[in-house]
């Protein structure tokens, strides 16, 4: 945040704004907890809200908003076609990334089903750095697939590069070389890595992603969604950029790219999505299909007052002292779990803490789903509502075998702005007592399992009774505390 010591040295991340508008918790007891999560059949995605205190799940729309943006909500102005509200918006998102076309949709897969039904066609590849699920989905439905390309450190879990999420140019230009470029429609690239812990890129691998592009003349489509976090980290960890201002490094990202789009649930803080190019002919090509899916080319799904709301976002993302809050809180959280011994991915990235449940609950079989379970025994532990990300939310081999993911996580999401830290120390009060009783962990198995992004609706049991040795082993240690 500012440059702003403690005298006694403490290292600890200091709010720069204040809490004007609060919202009640409710913290049900353990018992309670393993019936609620047994009832969401082990999946923390069909919890009630009203039964989880932390809600870690995501950031995804659920980052506060500023004063500025709910006092922007009251002005929005309400029309099917021509919106005052969509031309302020279409001109802060002109003026931010400097491209003259921008197509809203109502969140950021909305603009992934546009991009592949535009771009991806039986057969294609589309390489990127990583996949995200919605992502994978779309691009698969439409005939194609996807080809991972993060450099190798990414997948490990303890690194100190500050840029685990950069492409490995030598493996995307081998693919280009082996497939031909006529096969790649483009080359995906995503900021702030979701699924591999929310792990940024450089700003000099998008520009050398976008040269190797070029030389092949295949169109970069970058997925801003994560953007905020990796802004940050290119300005505090890439020596080159240190000088630069945000709004300037924004700009040069998108100079590298033919396409950017971005879920303004995460970029702006806000509801909502949209696609922005320089080039007239994708344009054309993308824009017939939002009225089709999303609604009218001046609201594309969204409200007016959310695009208000997004507008003023978007300005806010520009300021380090609004977009520090996240990745400086996610790193306090990730450096206590460590100093108490918990699995975690290093360097701490954006998004979320993202805790290593291959380590944490290392006698679990992938078959049996370790995150899932651990994501399970968090909620147990402290109401704490976490996400799966390993091979549940990972769609099964088309010969019905796992595909057994390349990591386990927990993620446990920082929503902007929204908890205090003395939140985030008793979330990690509760994983550290839940890693010292790791062992009392065990696996999951499938009793519905939706064909396609199972995690999202399926559901599980316990594949023995150990939830109840869990809560035993917590009233033992905690007593009458909830
Ligand atoms: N791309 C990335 C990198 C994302 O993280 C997300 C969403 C999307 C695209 C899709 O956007 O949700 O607005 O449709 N990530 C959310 C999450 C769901 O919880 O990480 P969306």
């Amino acid at each position: 945040m500012s440059n702003i010591k403690f005298y006694y040295g403490d290292e600890v991340p200091l709010e720069m704004h204040k809490v004007r508008v609060v919202q009640k918790l409710n913290l049900i007891p353990v018992e309670q907890r393993q019936a609620e999560i047994a009832k969401a059949g082990n999946n923390t995605f069909l919890l009630q809200n009203r039964d989880v205190f932390l809600d870690m799940l995501t950031d995804s729309g659920v980052n506060a908003m500023s004063d500025k943006q709910t006092a922007a909500m009251m002005e929005a102005d309400d029309s099917y076609a021509g919106s005052a509200t969509f031309t302020k918006l279409e001109k802060k998102v002109r003026e931010l990334f400097g491209t003259q076309f921008y197509l809203p949709a109502h969140q950021g897969r909305a603009c992934e089903n546009i991009l592949s039904h535009a771009f991806v066609s039986e057969g294609s590849v589309v390489p990127m750095n990583y996949h995200f699920t919605t992502t994978k989905s779309h691009i698969v439905a439409n005939g194609g697939c996807v080809e991972e390309l993060v450099i190798d450190e990414g997948l490990k879990v303890n690194s100190d590069n500050p840029f685990k999420g950069n492409m490995d140019l030598n493996k995307l230009e081998n693919l280009i070389q082996s497939l031909g470029a006529e096969k790649i429609p483009y080359v995906r690239m995503e900021a702030g890595t979701n699924l591999i812990g929310g792990q940024p890129i450089s700003l000099q691998n998008i520009k050398d992603t976008h040269n190797l592009c070029k030389k092949y003349d295949i169109m970069m489509i970058f997925d801003a969604s994560l953007l905020q976090d990796n802004l940050y980290f290119i300005k505090t960890r890439e020596e080159a950029c240190k000088n630069m201002s945000i709004r300037k490094i924004t700009k040069e990202i998108a100079k590298c790219t033919d396409i950017i789009y971005f879920s303004a649930r995460k970029l702006g803080s806000a509801r909502g999505g949209g696609i922005c190019t320089n080039n007239p002919e994708y344009y054309n090509k993308m824009r017939e299909l939002v009225p089709l899916f999303e609604g009218f080319l001046t609201y594309g799904g969204m409200s007016v007052r959310e695009m208000e709301a997004m507008t003023v976002g978007l300005e806010e993302t520009m300021d380090m002292d609004m977009i520090s809050q996240g990745p400086e809180f996610i790193a306090y959280m990730t450096q206590e779990l460590i100093k108490r011994g918990v699995p975690v991915i290093t360097p701490p990235g954006g998004l979320g803490c993202h805790i290593n449940a291959m380590e944490f609950v290392k006698h679990i079989p992938q078959e049996q789903y370790p995150a899932g379970a651990l994501a399970s025994a968090i909620y147990i532990a402290g109401g704490i509502r976490g996400m799966e990300r390993g091979t549940l939310s990972e769609e099964r081999n088309p010969d019905g075998s796992e595909r057994l993911s390349n990591m386990e996580l927990v993620r446990l999401a920082m929503p902007r702005r929204v908890f205090t830290l003395s939140q985030v120390k008793y979330a990690v009060d509760r994983i550290s007592w839940l890693y010292e009783n790791r062992k009392l962990i065990e696996g999951l198995i499938f009793e519905e399992e939706p064909k396609v992004l199972r995690f999202f609706l399926g559901k599980l049991r316990p594949v023995s009774s150990w939830q109840d040795n869990l809560v035993m082993k917590f009233k033992e240690d905690f007593g009458d505390s909830l």
